[in-house]
């Protein structure tokens, strides 16, 4: 069943996710060459802690970080570690946050200062196929029109999306119903209606669509180890136009 969220939940979410992008964006701004992602996973929690918010991931099905690193090759749910970071690398950074009983959950890919075009071209693409989703993400409009957009921009641009990771209804759970595939025909899924609170996060590789859970038993990885890129925004559905990013 989709949770429609009242008024009072939706202001308490927007906290929830401007602290979520807060912290995004300070982690981001300390990825560097030489750091580890265990040296970004302490900042995050201290930060949090600081917002008197706690991880929404930490915990969670076992989960052992605060926030998920994923490099390179590494789709999403990378566990941080010692792994330095090295120039030249993309780092997707994913944030997850409960705050007064409600989440805010958003995630970003930087680049670590020179990359390729292609590699260039594949960050873009993921950002801008977030974006298509949100902008479908309107009442009236129906659950797969969002699914629908963004795979339309990620395969324009001559990449591959991921099918076996999905976004997500979310709220006063991390992972709440809908599930929203980021490829599907148009049309189809339940009516979006203003109150719903989707996180929208749309995974592209560069190469093919495969992937894998690695030993570690989290950290998926494209099976063909070129690089993916992931972005995500907690949003709400407006009575009209596009959703609200709350992240
Ligand atoms: N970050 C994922 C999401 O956006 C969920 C991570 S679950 C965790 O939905 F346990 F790996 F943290
Ligand atoms: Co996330
Ligand atoms: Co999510």
């Amino acid at each position: 069943m989709i949770i429609v969220k009242i008024p009072a939940e939706l202001e308490t979410m927007r906290v929830s996710g401007r602290i979520a992008a807060n912290v995004r964006d300070q982690i981001c701004s300390l990825v560097s060459p030489g750091t580890t992602t265990a040296e970004l996973d302490a900042h995050a929690a201290r930060l949090i802690a600081e917002n008197k918010a706690e991880s929404a991931f930490l915990g969670y099905r076992g989960y052992p970080g605060n926030i998920c690193i994923s490099v390179n090759e590494e789709v999403v749910h990378g566990i941080p570690g010692q792994r330095r970071i090295e120039l030249g690398d993309i780092v997707s950074i994913d944030v997850g946050i409960r705050h007064e009983g409600y989440i805010g959950d958003t995630a970003v890919t930087v680049m670590v200062g020179v990359s390729t075009l292609e590699v260039v071209n594949l960050v873009d693409a993921t950002r801008d196929a977030l974006e298509a989703g949100i902008d479908a993400a309107r009442a009236g409009n129906r659950l797969s029109d969002i699914s629908h957009a963004i795979e339309s921009v990620a395969v324009a641009a001559g990449f591959s999306v991921v099918r076996e990771f999905v976004g997500h209804g979310v709220g006063a759970d991390l992972h709440e119903d809908p599930q929203i595939p980021n490829f599907g025909q148009p049309g189809r899924g339940p009516k979006l209606r203003p109150g719903m609170t989707l996180a929208l996060e749309p995974m592209v590789n560069m190469g093919l669509a495969g992937v894998r859970t690695t030993d570690n038993g989290w950290t998926v990885v494209a099976t063909d180890g070129l690089p993916s890129a992931h972005f995500e925004h907690t949003v709400a559905i407006r009575a009209a136009g596009p959703a609200e990013i709350l992240t």
